[in-house]
């Protein structure tokens, strides 16, 4: 049986619509966040128990994967967070409930340099491709968060969307 997911049919058919196009992954990134801010769904995209998510780490669930791109969501409970990484290709994220907080870095080799801070809202989305994607995710709200993450590769034969982990030090500019 196939889960009823609402709102994802429609999202992965704009998304195939863009994704194919030859562009520079930033201009397909920038593509897919204008047809998810136009289809974003509703947490109950997930299931009830989905969307309240785990009292260890916050949890993935890969909603749709495809040849181009996948579409993963994630539960963050308040607290939970990411180590700072970068990704193996371009992304786009939605916020679905909560507020997704952003802290950008740039690899100076043998440390981190913090260069932004961003807090995604719900209804916020927004595009990016490698190089220079480093980030953290961090949801230091008192609500759980639930974001919606469009990747430009086909998770169900990649390993992770993530390129790499840093464990650098973070230092001021
Ligand atoms: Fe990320």
């Amino acid at each position: 049986m196939t889960l009823a997911r609402p709102g994802l049919a429609e999202l992965v058919a704009g998304i195939r619509e863009v994704a194919y196009r030859p562009a520079e992954p930033r201009a397909t990134a920038f593509a897919v966040a204008e047809t998810l801010r136009e289809r974003l769904p509703a947490p109950e995209i997930l299931t009830a128990e989905e969307q309240a998510g785990s009292p260890d780490t916050y949890i993935r669930h890969t909603l749709h994967t495809e040849a181009g791109f996948s579409v993963i969501a994630v539960v963050w409970r308040p607290g939970q967070r990411t180590r700072p990484h970068d990704h193996i290709a371009w992304c786009v994220f939605g916020v679905l409930q909560g507020i997704e907080y952003e802290t950008l870095y740039r690899d100076e080799g043998d440390h981190l340099v913090e260069i932004g801070r961003v807090a995604n809202r719900t209804g916020d989305v927004s595009g990016f491709a490698p190089p220079g994607d480093i980030h953290k995710v961090h949801n230091v709200g008192d609500i759980t968060a639930i974001s919606l993450h469009v990747y430009g590769a086909d998770l169900g034969a990649e390993p992770s969307s993530v390129r790499r982990t840093y464990d650098l030090p973070v230092r001021e500019r």
